[in-house]
């Protein structure tokens, strides 16, 4: 039964999103809405923390000391989007622990492009600039989320990823304009990595049932063929401009859209990735879970060190 008291409540919250203001944790939101927002705000964490690893394992075998501090920089903004990212997420009511035990015990998903290796030191750079690229396009419209934390965490996550984007592309402009081993070397990244990075948009429109109550919500602003179409137009006269190409052979300029063709993804293996048989899914659980164990011994250190200060404190103010 809905009270009077609830119903005000409900008003003032659709009138947030009638006016296309920001609802703020201490505002009344709908069960459905603080569901779905925990479940993408903590999913996005995850990702940024999962999505360190293909890159991380290249930090020692970046070809110089520039490439080496580059890499380690962009691994770290990562690590801080998923800080800021679970920040956001526990202001919805579910606190950092337990969202991290989901990803722990395999229970949340995250980016199914994360669960593809980086093979050569040229994918480090399909990674930046086409999967930080994809990310880009995601979440530039997130910052206008009707969720205050998350839009505002999506500003400074989007100036870092603009940062991502090109120093990915620069890499792959190197190798393009390198040897002709080096050359092959930047497309043959580029063709592992178109498909995986269209498919990060999510599933078309026909079959993505939730994307219409996020955009009814202000949460999405575009459908996901929108935002992939977006990327496709983007990516297109960059590959160009690196000497590179796309092995689709339905991407062509469509003149009457004014955007690009391109051909089908393979949606049965998006969805088998997802299910958690991509090349990589075991590993990065694994490692993921490793690096929680071995860091036991910080997090006690911090409590232990939040304890004594806090007692020393108490016994200051007696
Ligand atoms: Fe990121
Ligand atoms: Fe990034």
């Amino acid at each position: 039964m809905t009270t009077p008291e609830l119903s005000q409540e409900q008003q003032h919250f659709d009138q947030l999103i009638a006016d296309d203001s920001r609802v703020e944790p201490t505002d009344w939101m709908p069960e459905g809405y603080r569901k779905t927002l925990t479940r993408q705000i903590s999913q996005h964490a995850h990702s940024e923390i999962i999505g360190m690893q293909p890159e991380a394992n290249w930090i020692t075998r970046a070809p110089s000391l520039k490439r080496k501090a580059i890499l380690m920089a962009k691994v770290q903004d990562e690590a801080g989007h998923g800080l800021y990212l679970y920040s956001a997420a526990e202001t919805l009511g579910t606190d950092r622990d337990t969202l991290v035990d989901q990803l722990l015990e395999g229970k949340a998903k995250y980016s199914s492009i994360f669960n593809y290796p980086a093979r050569t030191w040229a994918d480090v750079g399909a990674i930046g600039w086409l999967v930080d690229g994809a990310a880009i396009c995601n979440q530039v419209p997130l910052c206008r989320c009707s969720y205050g934390p998350y839009g505002r965490a999506m500003v400074r996550v989007c100036k870092e990823e603009s940062f991502h984007q090109r120093q990915g592309w620069e890499i792959l402009y190197e190798l393009a304009n390198g040897t002709p081993a080096q050359k092959q070397m930047a497309q043959e990244a580029i063709n592992r990595f178109y498909g995986p990075a269209l498919q990060m948009f999510g599933p078309p429109d026909d079959d993505s049932p939730n994307s219409q109550q996020s955009m009814a919500w202000n949460i999405k602003r575009f459908s996901n063929d929108e935002l992939r179409q977006r990327f496709v137009d983007m990516i297109v006269p960059q590959a160009e401009a690196l000497g590179l190409h796309f092995e689709d052979p339905d991407l062509k300029w469509n003149e009457e859209r004014g955007h690009y063709d391109f051909g089908a993804l393979d949606w049965d293996e998006f969805f088998g990735v997802i299910k958690g048989d991509g090349p990589c899914n075991e590993q990065r659980a694994q490692r993921r879970r490793q690096a929680f164990e071995d860091g036991a011994w910080v997090r006690e250190a911090a409590a232990a060190y939040a304890e004594k200060y806090e007692s020393a404190d108490t016994s200051l103010i007696a």
